[in-house]
């Protein structure tokens, strides 16, 4: 099951926070998976689109603010993850897909976006504070 580690960490205390809820979200849902309450577990899969639809719009005003230059192709991948995310949300919902696949691709979404496409903005923040 993914967790948070320090590994995961972009540098931006307010990102990192973000990230760590985004982990935990899917951490708990994973949990749920199994569980004998499945209006729970779709509660949390409705939470879990719209965090990430609000962290997304968090991290792209940051990236706005920062100048970054890489804001519009960050964008398009926050994009194609959401048309992903909820197409397989609205198959959830209609059981034509296990909660599970949604767990397991966002997981391995997160991770590695974490990892390449966010990090990328703390390594554009930390050079301009050094400037
Ligand atoms: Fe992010
Ligand atoms: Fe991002």
């Amino acid at each position: 099951m993914l967790e948070w580690n320090q590994a995961l960490s972009v540098g931006i205390e307010g990102i990192d926070l973000q990230h760590r809820y985004f982990v935990d979200l899917i951490g708990r849902l994973s949990v749920e998976l199994e569980g004998e309450d499945p209006a729970y577990r779709t509660r949390l899969i409705n939470e879990l689109g719209s965090y990430a639809q609000l962290h997304f719009v968090c991290e792209e005003n940051l990236m706005y603010k920062l100048g970054f230059p890489g804001l519009e192709n960050h964008r398009k991948s926050h994009r194609a993850l959401l048309e992903k995310l909820n197409g397989q949300i609205g198959l959830y919902l209609v059981d034509l897909l296990d909660a599970g696949e949604i767990t397991d691709s966002l997981a391995s979404w997160l991770v590695h976006h974490i990892s390449t496409e966010d990090r990328e903005i703390g390594v554009f923040v930390n050079q301009v504070e050094l400037q």
